[in-house]
């Protein structure tokens, strides 16, 4: 598929997506939607890609959320449908086992904040702002925001922010546990890359476990987790790679990792 409002580009095992409507502050209009869908199956079976940064074009915004104009002309059967197609596909990306790094380089409100928290890790530039601003167009959250940002920083921050729509800073969203880190705008790939490159050294087939684990954790029982998590643990042992790196942590020697 050829993209109109994507970026893709693979480098080094790393693929950076970036959203492409910078006159839009990148809002997710339906074909954005789409062509992210495209790109979470691409991700998954494109043996290049390890690992993925996810960031808005320009300096101003990471995403403004879903495209106001085309919500505005929605009738409740394909708003619901709308709010569908949009969770299947943030859902896709969460559920990747490769890793998803958000570099958030402005804004993320609404669907943009929805999209940072279907990513793995998030890391902000100082300047960007956080909301979920929905309320204020008479509407709530329809891509995951009312079920991913009270398990990330829990309910009654969620709340808050949710039926306030209002918007808090890079600090704040650190201090909350929104975003793992901070770096100044002008260091933010290179920090995203940096990490991803620290991730990609390990095990692929760990890093894919520990996503799994998480994931499917996380709506689980405490002790389904863990019986789900042992289960992991006991497949790894089955891997060319848990040999290689149990035998070169004795021989006091760099781990050849093979996705194995
Ligand atoms: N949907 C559609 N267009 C959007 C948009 C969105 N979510 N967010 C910004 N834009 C457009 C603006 O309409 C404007 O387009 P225009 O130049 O053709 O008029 C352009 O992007 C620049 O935005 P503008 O509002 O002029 O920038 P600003 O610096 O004054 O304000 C924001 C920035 C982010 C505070 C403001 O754009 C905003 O509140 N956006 C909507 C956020 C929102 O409610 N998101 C949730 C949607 S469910």
């Amino acid at each position: 598929m050829t993209y109109t409002t994507l970026l893709y580009d693979v480098a080094d095992g790393i693929a950076t997506i970036t959203v492409n409507r910078p006159d839009k502050l990148n809002a997710l209009n339906a074909e954005v939607i789409r062509e992210l869908g495209d790109v979470a199956t691409r991700l998954a079976h494109d043996p290049e890609v390890r690992g993925v940064i996810l960031t808005g074009a320009g300096e101003k915004a990471f995403v403004a959320g879903a495209d106001i104009a085309e919500l505005s002309q929605l009738a409740p059967a394909a708003a619901r449908a709308t709010a569908e197609e949009g969770q299947q596909v943030f859902d896709r990306l969460e559920q990747g086992r490769k890793p998803v790094v958000a570099a958030i380089n402005g804004f993320a409100l609404g669907g943009g904040l929805e999209l940072a928290m279907a990513c793995h890790i998030r890391l902000a530039a100082e300047h960007a702002k956080f909301g979920q601003p929905e309320v204020k167009l008479g509407l709530c959250p329809g891509y995951g925001g009312t079920v991913r940002l009270p398990r990330l920083v829990g309910r009654g921050r969620a709340v808050e922010l949710l039926l306030s729509g209002g918007m808090i800073d890079a600090a704040e969203a650190y201090r909350i546990g929104l975003v793992n880190r901070v770096v100044p705008q002008t260091e933010l790939l290179a920090t995203a890359r940096q990490l991803l490159e620290t991730i990609l050294a390990n095990a692929p087939l760990a890093l894919a476990a520990c996503l799994e684990s998480v994931h499917t954790g996380l709506d689980l029982a405490q002790a389904d987790a863990l019986s789900h998590e042992a289960e992991q643990f006991g497949a790894l042992f089955g891997t060319a790679d848990m040999q290689e790196g149990t035998a070169a942590f004795l021989a006091r020697r760099k781990a050849d990792f093979r996705g194995a």
